[in-house]
């Protein structure tokens, strides 16, 4: 049996704290998508660590790891990221399983992401630059190098033929070809002793076995190669129908799809935003949200709740249950606004993906009293303020999905379940 826990925005709603939390409950915790772009946070006491490939379930002694075919893998953040880990105390190696099928993410591809970027001037996407975008081009184009090609002789030629092709590349944007890769060829070392196996058979033992898995997103729905809003997404496929093909699972193993959004919105890099708030207001939640990149320290763009877009992302994933987080941010605010639909510049209601590329709309905004503070305290549902808990109640009603947790802070200890 597999549940999804992903996110429904723009990605850092909170995933990394709500798989370490529920990953208690599951014997094995796998990564689908995405690579070394994803900062997952999870604080422990006065621990903090912020996963950048290693899935979140890395903290329960008990729990197994999986980087799935899905993901590209960066050999060298990998070792830093284990390092710093196992300094913590936190055994990986032991752990972590990754899949042969998983394609590598060379010093030539965060190159080539950065050298493109530069080349866009004012439409750049805001890539976190970890060379994403040109490793999901070389798997999807036939060209990758797999982490099993690690243990084969045929790697050196691999690795060469991929040089070749790309001091072309790099001429066309004027680049001399030197890379520096030494540090990169040393953490292939690292990967050749790591556990690389074939995952999908392993996960798939594991169903038969009646063991619990949980497969955890990274990014949002509204970063989707897809259905995000392109072209300022990432180059994998954020939703639930990811988690099958990243980690070679049959759909009808799935069984719950948890949807975890924030109590507001926040982007980070370029695209559209219709809810953003330029104002006061916007660097009040960026304050007290700490919305600055957990990977690039960029600070996030922040905004109202986005109901029509948290609505499209549901329809996409079929989320099951809804986990809110981050409403203390909104503490102290005298009223919240939600954006309840689009309109045209003739005042029709249009949808979330039609609001992207059209000129002239405008978010209708209700606005909902706020609490003033006092969730703290709160040790379950009814302890909260009531206007916190209209909000909620608010919110459940509009998605037509139930919301089961809604989360007060960063700490495990600062979560309320919903009955
Ligand atoms: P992820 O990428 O979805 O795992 O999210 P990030 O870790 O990038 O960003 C979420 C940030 O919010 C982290 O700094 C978390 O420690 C923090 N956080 C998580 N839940 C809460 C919460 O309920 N309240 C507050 N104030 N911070 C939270
Ligand atoms: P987690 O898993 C927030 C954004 C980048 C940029 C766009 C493309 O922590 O939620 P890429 O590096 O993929 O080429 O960047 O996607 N982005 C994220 N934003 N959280 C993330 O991951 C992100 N991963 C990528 O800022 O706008
Ligand atoms: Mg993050």
């Amino acid at each position: 049996m597999v549940d999804i826990i992903l996110g429904l925005q723009w990605g850092d709603e909170g995933k990394g704290k709500i798989v370490d939390l529920m990953s208690g409950n599951y014997s094995i915790v796998a990564r689908f998508q995405g690579g070394p772009n994803a900062g997952h946070t999870i604080i422990i006491g006065d621990k903090k660590f912020i996963l950048r490939q290693v899935p979140s379930g890395i903290t329960r002694p008990e729990t197994l790891n999986v980087i799935g075919n899905g993901v590209v893998l960066d050999p060298l953040v990998l070792q830093k990221e284990i390092n710093s880990l196992q300094d913590a105390g936190i055994e990986v190696t032991s752990r972590l399983l990754v899949s042969t099928k998983t394609n590598l993410i060379t010093p030539y591809h965060a190159l080539l992401d950065s050298l493109r970027e530069n080349e866009q001037g004012e439409k750049k996407i805001g890539s976190t630059l970890k060379g994403i975008g040109p490793a999901y081009q070389d798997k999807i184009g036939r060209f990758g190098i797999r982490a099993g090609d690690c243990t084969h002789k045929g790697f050196d030629t691999a690795y060469k033929n991929l040089k070749d092709r790309f001091s072309s590349i790099l001429a066309f944007y004027g680049h001399d070809g030197n890379v520096d890769d030494s540090e990169w060829l040393q953490s292939i070392e690292l990967l050749r002793k790591m556990k690389i196996t074939e995952t999908e058979e392993f996960l798939n033992e594991a169903i038969k076995d009646n063991k619990k898995i949980l497969a955890e997103g990274a990014q949002g729905t509204l970063l989707d190669i897809d259905f995000g809003t392109y072209p300022y997404v990432t180059s994998s496929n954020t939703i639930s129908a990811s988690a099958c093909t990243g980690l070679g699972i049959a759909p009808k193993h799935i069984k719950k799809v948890y949807g975890v959004f924030k109590a507001y919105c926040t982007r980070v890099g370029g695209g559209p935003f219709p809810t953003e708030l330029l104002d006061s207001t916007g660097q009040f939640i960026r304050d007290r949200g700490f919305e600055y990149g957990s990977v690039t320290k960029r600070p996030r763009r922040c905004g109202w709740m986005d109901l029509p877009a948290l609505k499209y992302s549901i329809m996409l994933n079929g989320v099951d249950e809804l986990i809110m987080m981050k409403i203390d941010v909104l503490n102290e605010l005298e009223n919240i606004s939600v954006c309840t639909k689009y309109l045209n510049q003739n005042d029709e209601e249009i949808s979330f993906s039609a609001v992207c590329g059209t000129e002239g709309v405008h978010p209708e905004y209700k606005e909902m009293k706020g609490w003033g503070g006092g969730l703290a305290e709160a040790k379950n549902y009814d302890d909260l303020p009531v206007e916190a808990k209209d909000y909620i109640v608010f919110m459940q009603k509009e998605c037509d999905t139930r919301i089961s947790v809604v989360s007060t802070g960063p700490e495990r200890n600062e979560t309320l379940f919903l009955a």
